[in-house]
């Protein structure tokens, strides 16, 4: 019996001790994608201000999915509504103002045409995104694609 609790009380003291070493080097060492120490960086998109609202920005790209140039709170994406085609359907688009969404949204993966958005399509936020003030993680040397220069 005696035995058996001092078994008990050394796997326990084990276990913490591994979870202790366990989160210490976590810690200690948090790694971005590609492998750079990022420790100390405030990692937590919370903390972040979304940019204030703003005309359409220049794509970098052709086939860049264009940022959102307005705050998105309280949008939401569910099976029967999507507030986002509340202003950006082709019904709405004239009196909301907003671009109309884009003809390729309306063809499934097949290319096939579809009278409505196409369900690849449907949560807009999979491709589309608003900015913070965040700075970048690690340095960036990417340029715009030649023919938007
Ligand atoms: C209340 C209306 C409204 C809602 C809701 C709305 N938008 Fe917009 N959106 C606009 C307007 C207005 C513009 C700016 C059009 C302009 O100034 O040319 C815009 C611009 C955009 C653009 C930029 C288009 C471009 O050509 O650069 C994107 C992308 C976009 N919205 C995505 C979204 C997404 C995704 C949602 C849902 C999370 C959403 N919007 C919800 C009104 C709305
Ligand atoms: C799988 C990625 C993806 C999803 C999901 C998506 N888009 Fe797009 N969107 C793009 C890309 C890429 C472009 C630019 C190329 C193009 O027109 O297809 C674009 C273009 C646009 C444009 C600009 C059209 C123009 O004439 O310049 C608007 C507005 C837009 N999307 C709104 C939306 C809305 C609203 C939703 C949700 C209902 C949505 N998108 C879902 C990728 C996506």
């Amino acid at each position: 019996m005696k035995n058996k609790t001092r078994n008990l009380v050394v796997a326990f003291l084990a276990t913490v001790s591994l979870g202790i070493s366990l989160g210490v080097q976590a810690a200690d060492a948090v790694q971005s994608l590609r492998g750079r120490d990022v420790s100390g960086q405030e990692l937590d998109p919370g903390k972040y201000t979304v940019e204030k609202d703003h005309a359409p920005a220049a794509r970098e790209y052709v086939q860049q999915p264009p940022l959102i140039p307005h705050k998105i709170d309280g949008y939401s994406i569910t099976t029967n509504f999507n507030k986002c085609m509340d202003c950006h359907s082709w019904t709405r688009y004239r009196e909301t103002g907003a671009t109309k969404v884009s003809l390729t949204h309306f063809k499934d993966r097949d290319g096939k045409e579809l009278s409505n958005i196409s369900p690849r399509r449907y949560f807009c936020n999979q491709c589309h995104v608003p900015q913070t003030d965040a700075q970048p993680l690690v340095e960036n040397t990417f340029k715009k694609a030649e023919g938007l220069r």
